[in-house]
């Protein structure tokens, strides 16, 4: 029997169904079914062999769906009525026991929390094994002068190893994100029924230690609204993601011929279907663009939730593909950027001569000046002005002679030429957390502890 007289437009049947893709939450809905139903039995809901019948059904339906012998009806609407549908199939009117004390709109959040929880711990392996990467080709590249950039002009000179540490921070970052959205799913959303509660003195503590959570969520209306934890887990994922998309941005300009300062792992790399010489960094491209995907199904989410009134209402079906999407793209992109950053190969000659560009020591002949007792302003100033004279006569900061220096400050004697020296520049950043190879090592240190430890401690 049904309340209405017409059946459901075609249309709005395609448009209301989630099957195509909620299916994924199979393991989630048949492990909580599992805790449900012997949950039932352990309150005398329903019988001890009502119970173990439900439990061999839903071990069948486990069994057909991990070897894709499960049938989908094209009247399942969602994988909990499709898990349903076939447990009534294979064991009888028992199966229609299982919902008992239970609604979809508790069901649905479980299984959803359930499956964020998983997917921010496999983030914060992911992330992981790209930092232990990252910190490795550091480790090889401890004292590989390149140049810094700010505007993308050539700033000051820095060593690869610092530059890489730099992505090893922003994941060590973007981990410790995941971990607070891990903490985020630790409330067991089953037993809040459709919104009240249910009619029956169910055991929500006894389901929550049997599905791994740490308590049941307090309240009813809160637990079968809730989707903060995928909020967080799209927030994390969009951080991540844009740092990945800096990552592939400076991979595909060290790349190319033009910069010439590294070459890209074949297994991450293209070629072109008409200009056979070229070898294109497709991946980290794809890494710049698949960022702002993730960042837009963040958005997305919160347009959901937007203004949406207590409590379930069907717009949070909409919650799945933003979700979804997101976990398949930033699982592709960590994947990827760990690839690039594992096989990468560097070019030692072409880094070191495009930091060998003297211009790049500008700021230490300005400290040296400092150093002496003018102002960095003026100093600042006074370096200008040299720039300007040796660029305007075609020659290097060094080849300026002693009274062209003079003419711009009598602070300026032969210390001059050393910090113009080479092996000034990069051992002068002394200060913590700069360039320095002490100061390097002493990050390479700190980055192995922190990658040792948990996140979020
Ligand atoms: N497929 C639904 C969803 O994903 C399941 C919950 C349906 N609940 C309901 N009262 N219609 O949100």
């Amino acid at each position: 029997m049904s309340r209405f007289h017409e059946p459901q437009h075609p249309d709005f049947a395609r448009m209301n169904t989630s099957i195509g893709f909620d299916r994924r939450l199979w393991p989630q809905d048949i492990v909580q079914s599992r805790a449900h139903a012997a949950m039932l039995a352990s309150r005398g809901i329903i019988s001890d062999e009502d119970r173990d019948t439900l439990l061999r059904g839903l071990e069948e339906v486990q069994r057909e769906l991990e070897q894709g012998h499960f049938v989908f009806s094209p009247d399942d609407e969602d994988v909990h009525m499709a898990i349903e549908r076939h447990l009534t199939e294979l064991v009888g009117a028992v199966g229609g026991r299982l919902h008992t004390a239970r609604s979809r709109n508790d069901q649905v959040a479980t299984d959803l929390v359930m499956y964020t929880c998983a997917r921010a711990r496999d983030a914060q392996q992911a992330t992981a094994r790209l930092m232990a990467a990252l910190l490795e080709r550091a480790e090889q590249h401890l004292d590989w002068p390149m140049p810094g950039y700010t505007h993308l002009q050539r700033a000051q000179p820095v060593y690869l190893s610092h530059h890489l540490l730099a992505y090893f921070w922003m994941l060590a970052r973007d981990r410790e994100r995941f971990a607070f959205a891990e903490r985020q799913c630790s409330r067991l959303p089953l037993g809040a029924g459709a919104l009240a509660g249910v009619n029956f003195d169910t055991d929500r503590e006894m389901v929550a230690r049997e599905l791994g959570f740490a308590e049941p969520a307090p309240n009813s209306i809160d637990a079968v609204s809730n989707r903060d934890f995928a909020l967080d887990y799209l927030s994390a994922a969009s951080t991540c993601a844009t740092h990945l998309s800096r990552l592939g941005a400076e991979l595909v300009l060290w790349s190319s011929v033009e910069f010439g300062f590294c070459e890209l792992p074949d297994a991450w790399s293209a070629g072109s279907s008409i200009m056979p010489q070229k070898k294109n960094p497709d991946a980290a491209e794809l890494l710049r663009a698949k960022a702002p995907r993730v960042v837009a199904h963040l958005s997305g989410l919160h347009g959901v939730m937007h203004a949406l009134p207590l409590t379930y209402n069907k717009d949070l079906q909409e919650d799945k593909e933003h979700l979804f999407d997101a976990v398949d793209t930033l699982e592709l992109a960590l994947a990827a950027a760990h690839g690039m950053v594992s096989g990468v190969s560097f070019d030692r000659e072409r880094l070191e001569q495009a930091a060998g560009d003297e211009l790049i020591a500008a700021t230490d002949v300005a400290d040296l000046l400092v150093r002496r007792g003018m102002p960095f302003r003026e100093a600042h100033g006074v370096v200008a002005a040299l720039v300007r004279t040796a660029v305007d006569s075609g020659r290097r900061l060094s080849d300026l002679t002693p009274e062209e220096l003079a003419a711009q400050s009598e602070l300026l004697d032969d210390e001059y030429y050393k910090v113009l020296a080479r092996e000034h520049w990069l051992e002068s950043k002394v200060s913590m957390g700069g360039t320095a190879l002490p100061r390097v090592r002493e990050q390479l240190q700190s980055a192995r502890t922190v990658l040792e430890q948990a996140p979020g401690h």
